[in-house]
């Protein structure tokens, strides 16, 4: 199979494009090559050596049909990633996400290709899935500073107030995006639906968890929280681990990730559909565990809980891999020890 990847000289991008190259297929990379992302490379990006490349914006409509000359299926990876930083982001993440979803499905129905990856996020669901021992499984309201200030993190139950108990997120949980990286990931998860149902062709968003591994860029205020950590390491300084590093997550590793998208590739659902998947690894670990985690296998201070927050951050999102498994055949293949071991010590992505 013909693959364009794009975002392909990114984190996720590049893991996806070895995967691909391994199992036997052509690929193309689309890539903007962001300067605010990616250092002055002296020759090819790494990874891209052995792609055919093509250097432009996903928002270019000529750029993207040149792209997609002679390609069976997009993987498309390429976007603005993170929390952000405020309100003033919003026009460049609606610009490349939104618009450049939009022009790169109206490319692939101008040439008739008709299968989609889609790079999703778990940040569509918001918080995770909690249930009330009265109340059964209940929305968790966003935390209120004087609570946070409080030193109470959990979300109460919204109608008895009482703790609740976390659980597994699944496909078919309410959306609730809570941030403009989440908005948009959203979108294009409506627009890519839009288009199957319109052009009958076939589409599969995976919603990645906290995905970390090599390559991962360094600390920068749209990081994960993994690459925060591991870059304070590499600089001396004890892993800051805000609330009380109890939130828990999904780590998942970016060659699982990869594995995940070569699967949606092969397999594809049925024709005029956008089916969702949770990309996890099915073992959830708190915060604190992967700070404490990588500073020891990196060798270095132990981390701070320094109980400060971050308003808009959720408490805790943890995923049934179930679906992807069923459906895909996906089952993450790298233990959380062996990650991070192999992460405390992997080369970062150069600063630009
Ligand atoms: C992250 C990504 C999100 C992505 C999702 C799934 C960012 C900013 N968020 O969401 O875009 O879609 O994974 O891959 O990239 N924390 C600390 N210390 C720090 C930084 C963060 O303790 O120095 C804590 C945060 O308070 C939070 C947790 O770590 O509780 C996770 O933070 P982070 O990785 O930034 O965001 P996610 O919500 O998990």
């Amino acid at each position: 199979m013909r693959v364009l990847v794009t975002g392909g000289a990114g984190f996720i991008g590049g893991a996806v494009v070895s995967a691909l190259l391994g199992a036997g297929h052509d690929v193309r990379v689309l890539d903007a090559l962001l300067p605010a992302v990616h250092p002055r490379y002296p020759g090819r990006p790494p990874g891209t050596e052995d792609v055919d490349l093509v250097v432009g914006d996903v928002r270019d409509p000529a750029t993207v049909d040149a792209a997609l000359a002679g390609v069976d299926a997009v993987c498309h990876q390429a976007a603005m990633v993170g929390l952000g930083v405020d309100v003033q982001d919003m026009p460049e993440y609606a610009g490349i996400n939104v618009l450049g979803t939009g022009v790169l499905l109206a490319a692939m129905d101008r040439a008739g290709t008709g299968r989609l990856v889609l790079a999703s996020s778990m940040v569509v669901y918001g918080e995770g899935r909690y249930v009330c021992a009265e109340h059964g499984v209940v929305p968790a309201a966003p935390r209120s500073r004087t609570e946070l200030d409080a030193g109470r993190f959990d979300p109460p139950c919204p109608v008895c107030g009482r703790a609740l108990s976390w659980g597994e997120v699944t496909e078919d949980a309410a959306l609730d995006p809570r941030n403009t990286y989440a908005a948009t990931k959203l979108a294009q998860e409506h627009l890519a639906a839009a288009w199957a149902a319109t052009g009958g062709g076939t589409a599969v968003a995976l919603r990645y968890h906290n995905v970390y591994g090599p390559r991962m860029p360094r600390d920068t205020p749209y990081s994960g929280v993994a690459a925060v950590f591991r870059s304070a390491l590499e600089a001396g300084r004890a892993p800051r681990v805000f609330e009380d590093g109890r939130q828990q997550r999904d780590f998942v590793h970016v060659r699982d990730v990869a594995q995940a998208n070569l699967r949606a590739l092969e397999a594809g659902p049925a024709a005029g559909t956008l089916r969702a998947h949770n990309v996890a690894s099915g073992s959830p670990h708190t915060i604190g565990e992967m700070a404490t985690a990588l500073a020891e296998a990196f060798g270095g201070p132990a981390p701070v809980v320094t109980g400060q927050y971050r308003i808009g951050d959720v408490r805790h999102v943890v995923a049934s891999p179930q679906r992807a498994a069923d459906e895909l055949g996906f089952r993450a293949q790298v233990t959380f020890e062996d990650g991070v071991r192999e992460f405390a010590t992997a080369p970062l992505r150069p600063a630009p």
